[in-house]
């Protein structure tokens, strides 16, 4: 049955998505400070009190905002609310004391201890005209504390721009979220060929994160590690079934050929200028490196090694050794954590392992989280 040659042609198809889909994507994920730039421009135009930017998640039918002029980050029922009209009818709102109005929700006035009068709500669309959220603003400043036609027509001008840059950050957003599943399901795909199931790529690149943090790399570095992280070992689709799925140990020979797994990860993402492939290329290069210098493939040793390499040899080998392998049972927890200990200073970076043993339970907690066979 050539299931092999299936699978190798399935994740040649998937690597050229991929690729594709990586030229087309720049890692933003600043929406909050999109945001609150809107609703300062809404304010100043309208001299209002407060202004604040809402958008829709028509799955969830929510109304969220990261809030902004001294309000916290605030989730509402879409069906809620002067706000939640305008998003659902579309109409504009000139409300000039909102205790007057029974759409008015009091919940949020009573939750902050702030006053709300006059207000203006304004929806904005996508280009194909759908309502993706709506401009509010609150507490008209001069002496009349009244919004005028004029005020709606420029605030009208702000939604505009708003749904439009906000529509694009919409779907740059969406980008991004698809890149990271398509490095998941790629990952899974190495992994499936040997018997694995998806939750080692997910632990794996969740323990890389933690021990990441806990090294003191930033954590914008460390989320970017933690997406690549899943592409460690897809060199492996290119391992012959009879190596990779082999119930009892190598012999010699199909280990040499085994090792090849971090080479032909390495060489397919080398080439790509994308800042999450180059680091999926070092990370498949430099997993099996050894701290002592004993590890493959290059034999690198120490701090020679890249650091995201030495925290994902630790990361792996922690999972691995817990899960059931085609060549291998789990071991018990007390096994591993001796062994890593042991291996301090050999395979793994001092340093890594102090953290990681320093900070068991938060690695136990992720493993809990993700038990094989679950259904998470
Ligand atoms: P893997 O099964 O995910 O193992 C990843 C790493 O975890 C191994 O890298 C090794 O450092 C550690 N590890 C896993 N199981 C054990 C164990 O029982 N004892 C010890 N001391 N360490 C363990 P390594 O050795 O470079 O192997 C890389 C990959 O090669 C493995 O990934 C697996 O896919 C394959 N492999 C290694 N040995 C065998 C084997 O005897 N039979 C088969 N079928 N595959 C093997
Ligand atoms: C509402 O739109 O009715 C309440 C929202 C708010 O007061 O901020
Ligand atoms: C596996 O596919 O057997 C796990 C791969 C690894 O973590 O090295
Ligand atoms: C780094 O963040 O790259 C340095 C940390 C280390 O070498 O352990
Ligand atoms: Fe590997
Ligand atoms: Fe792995």
């Amino acid at each position: 049955m050539p299931t092999s040659k299936i699978a190798r042609l399935e994740s040649d198809r998937l690597l050229a998505v991929i690729f594709e889909y990586m030229t087309k994507i720049t890692v933003e994920t600043d929406i909050e400070k999109m945001v609150m730039n809107l609703a300062d421009l809404g304010k100043e135009l309208v001299s209002a009190d407060r202004c604040t930017v809402w958008l829709h998640e028509q799955s969830e039918k929510l109304l969220w905002t990261v809030g902004g002029h001294g309000v916290q980050k605030i989730t509402i029922p879409d069906d809620s609310g002067l706000v939640g009209y305008t998003v659902r009818t579309g109409k504009e709102l000139n409300i000039e004391d909102a205790y007057c109005d029974s759409r008015f929700n009091r919940t949020i006035d009573e939750e902050t201890g702030y006053r709300t009068d006059s207000v203006l709500c304004i929806p904005f669309h996508n280009a194909e005209g759908s309502i993706i959220g709506a401009f509010q603003a609150i507490n008209k400043l001069t002496e009349t504390k009244i919004f005028t036609d004029h005020d709606l027509e420029l605030l009208k001008i702000a939604s505009n721009f708003a749904g439009k840059s906000l529509e694009a950050f919409i779907l740059r957003n969406e980008l991004v979220e698809t890149q990271k599943e398509i490095i998941t399901t790629m990952g899974e795909i190495g992994e499936s060929r040997s018997q694995e199931t998806g939750f080692h790529v997910k632990r794996v690149a969740k323990y890389s994160y933690l021990l990441a943090c806990l090294s003191g790399i930033p954590e914008s570095e460390a989320l970017k590690f933690k997406y690549a992280s899943p592409m460690h070992d897809i060199g492996k689709v290119a391992i012959p079934d009879s190596i990779l799925l082999k119930p009892g140990k190598l012999t010699e020979d199909e280990f040499v050929l085994m090792k090849q797994h971090t080479t032909i990860g390495h060489n397919v993402f080398k080439k790509s200028k994308r800042e999450l492939l180059q680091i999926a290329s070092i990370i498949a290069n430099e997993h099996h490196e050894r701290w002592d210098g004993n590890g493959y493939p290059k034999g690198k040793k120490g701090e020679d090694i890249h650091i995201y390499g030495r925290i994902t040899a630790v990361a792996d080998v922690f999972d691995a050794l817990g899960s059931d392998r085609v060549y291998k049972k789990a071991w018990p927890l007390e096994k591993i954590t001796t062994y890593m200990a042991e291996e301090r200073g050999k395979q793994f970076d001092p340093r890594l392992v102090d953290l990681f043993l320093d900070n068991l339970d938060q690695f136990i907690a992720i493993r809990d989280e993700f038990i094989d066979g679950s259904d998470v």
